[in-house]
């Protein structure tokens, strides 16, 4: 069961997307990755998206069914709810991507700032290709910035439109993380 509104800060969120239909979304998105990859002949190299992917990460990985390895990378592009325009880089790992397949897991594409930012990190540091996997996508505030799709995420588990999230993984000032379900900024 999950609770119909939850206080973070001084902002109130209602429930929106419950954690049955998350992973149920997140099993059709492993399904695709999975006959992409399955015929993989070098391992391909999951890079986790601090802090946020982490819930998202945690329950891909567990339905992949080819070898993998996990590294992580700590970005951050919003503060408070909205985005400061550029995608700060804290943490990348030090692993060589030399030659390596990577799919990337984010817990949400909006601006597409950050992703854009990992890309153009992981061609730099030699990787011979680089999927987004991402477990919402915002299609609106992304064309809104990019002017298209392109680059936008090869695979998505939910779309939604402009609205403020939180919940599995994602934050307001950092709470929130936590939630088992997803929820909305409430107007009241
Ligand atoms: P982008 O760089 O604008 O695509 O934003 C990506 C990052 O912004 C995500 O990894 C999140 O950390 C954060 N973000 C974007 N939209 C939301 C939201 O609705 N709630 C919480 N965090 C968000
Ligand atoms: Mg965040």
């Amino acid at each position: 069961m999950y609770m119909e509104k939850v206080k973070l800060h001084d902002k109130v969120f209602r429930i929106m997307i419950p954690y049955e239909e998350i992973v149920a979304a997140i099993q059709k998105t492993a399904d695709k990755i999975n006959n992409d990859f399955r015929d993989c002949k070098e391992p391909p190299v999951l890079l986790c998206t601090l802090h946020g992917a982490l819930p998202f990460t945690a329950e891909l990985m567990k339905r992949l069914d080819f070898n993998m390895e996990l590294t992580c990378a700590r970005i951050k592009s919003y503060e408070g709810t909205d985005t400061t325009g550029t995608g700060k880089i804290y943490y990348f790992p030090t692993k060589s991507f030399v030659d390596r397949d990577v799919i990337v897991c984010e817990d949400i594409v909006d601006t597409g700032i950050t992703a854009k930012e990992i890309r153009r990190m992981l061609a730099e540091a030699g990787a011979k290709s680089v999927k987004v996997a991402s477990m919402l996508f915002k299609p609106d505030k992304y064309i809104a910035r990019q002017g298209s799709l392109e680059g936008g995420p090869e695979y998505c588990s939910l779309t939604i439109g402009n609205e403020f999230i939180v919940g599995f993984g994602l934050d307001y000032d950092e709470l929130g993380r936590n939630l088992k379900d997803i929820y909305v900024l409430s107007e009241e």
